[in-house]
């Protein structure tokens, strides 16, 4: 469909709306993925391998229908991501329109487009919050992990320039193999920047990540040093400084997380093409998800078959139906047990009483395999996500 969500909103038609599903609550936390295009080539992006496959982008005014439906059904923090954002010109005017409607906004971003001129533009337009992300604590490890010879100097300056324009300034550096051994200088890089908060989020591995996931996925030791250096830090900071906040990576677990705090329960992504989704990788599953340009957004959170799809607990098999932590983490993330073992509606293979939990104690195998690999000089590298590789993996799709 190419027709604009103002027009097809059910609001306006003659046919009156079936009365709201009992028991589901409002979309607190919308992201607007504007764009899947990024200047930088991470080979942990969680976007989908085939990204391209997308259809056109949606206009700034299909944007701004969207913002303001979901205003409207209790939407109030709205992420601005991608992709790389800042490749979208109409970034000022999505700001403006969607902080005039009410919502917190947030900038998730690479910092790579942006200068000084736009980070004032954005504050004269109300922004609320910048998140930049980096790859490393040093111009070459970061410059390698990106693809990009320009990215570190880039980023150091635009998040002085975040600071300096009086933003409260979250760091994002997504800790993997390649650099979680240097954590201790990405945190003092992140107190020298003068950061409000620090994710050191270990790698997920959905998208792109998946592929490169031998190459990515820390030791045991790894994690258990860095979480010692992370939380020595802490002690040193004592309230000062950066709020770390360390995320281990739940390949190491025994209990699967509740994905997106239970799906459709708060958290409604809209993709660059108008597609809607409960979660960034729900766009691989094999369920019809619905578009903007189709259904009006209370049609697509409340009533539509992709949205309904795994809300309450009729949907799950065993182990996870009479499972007394069924409610509290609710069965895992569908994703990761459909990427991983072909059926979404299985436990997540994370949680130790999955039949399929040895494929994550597999996936640790592997990855020790390929550190030992690396350690005596047979390693291979993680492939970039560029335009070449994509084609590449689309072609074996
Ligand atoms: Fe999709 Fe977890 S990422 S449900």
């Amino acid at each position: 469909a190419s027709n604009g969500c103002s027009s097809t909103n059910p609001g306006q038609a003659a046919v009156k709306p079936s009365p709201l599903p009992k028991g589901v609550g409002q979309p607190f936390w919308l992201l607007a993925e504007l764009t899947y295009s990024c200047p930088l080539q991470c080979s942990y992006c969680a976007n989908p391998v085939d990204f391209k496959n997308g259809g056109d982008e949606l206009s700034t005014e299909q944007w701004l229908e969207v913002l303001r439906q979901g205003r409207k059904m209790g939407a109030a923090q709205l992420g601005f991501s991608g992709g790389e954002p800042l490749l979208r010109k109409d970034l000022e005017v999505l700001i403006r329109e969607a902080r005039q409607m009410g919502y917190y906004t947030n900038l998730i971003t690479s910092g790579m487009g942006m200068d000084a001129e736009r980070v004032a533009n954005f504050k004269e337009a109300g922004l609320d919050h910048i998140q930049i992300s980096f790859q490393a604590s040093s111009a070459e490890l970061n410059n390698r992990l990106a693809g990009s010879d320009k990215a570190f100097e880039q980023k150091l300056a635009m998040a002085r320039e975040v600071k300096a324009q009086g933003y409260p300034m979250v760091l994002n550096f997504v800790i993997h193999r390649d650099n979680i051994d240097a954590i201790d200088q990405i945190i003092e890089l992140s107190i020298e920047l003068e950061a409000d908060y620090v994710e050191l989020a270990t790698a997920q591995y959905y998208g792109w990540a998946l592929a490169n996931r031998d190459q990515l996925l820390p030791s045991a030791a790894q994690l258990e040093a860095a979480e010692a250096t992370t939380n020595r830090y802490r002690d040193q900071l004592d309230g000062r400084g950066p709020k770390l906040i360390f995320v281990m990576p739940d390949y190491y677990e025994s209990r699967p997380k509740d994905c997106m705090n239970g799906w459709g329960k708060f958290f409604l992504t809209i993709t660059p093409d108008g597609t809607a989704l409960p979660c960034h990788s729900a766009r691989e599953l094999p369920i019809d998800f619905p578009n903007v340009l189709d259904s009006s957004l209370e049609d697509i959170w409340y009533r539509s078959a992709g949205f309904n799809h795994f809300r309450g607990y009729g949907w799950m098999k065993e182990p996870c139906r009479s499972c007394d932590e069924k409610e509290k983490d609710f069965g895992g993330c569908r994703c990761q047990a459909f990427k991983l073992t072909g059926d979404a509606a299985n436990a997540d293979p994370v949680c130790e009483k999955s039949p399929h939990h040895h494929l994550i104690e597999q996936a640790r195998d592997s990855a020790l395999h390929e550190i030992a690999a690396a350690n005596s000089g047979q390693g291979s590298q993680p492939v970039l996500r560029n335009a070449r590789n994509i084609g590449r993996a689309k072609q074996q799709l």
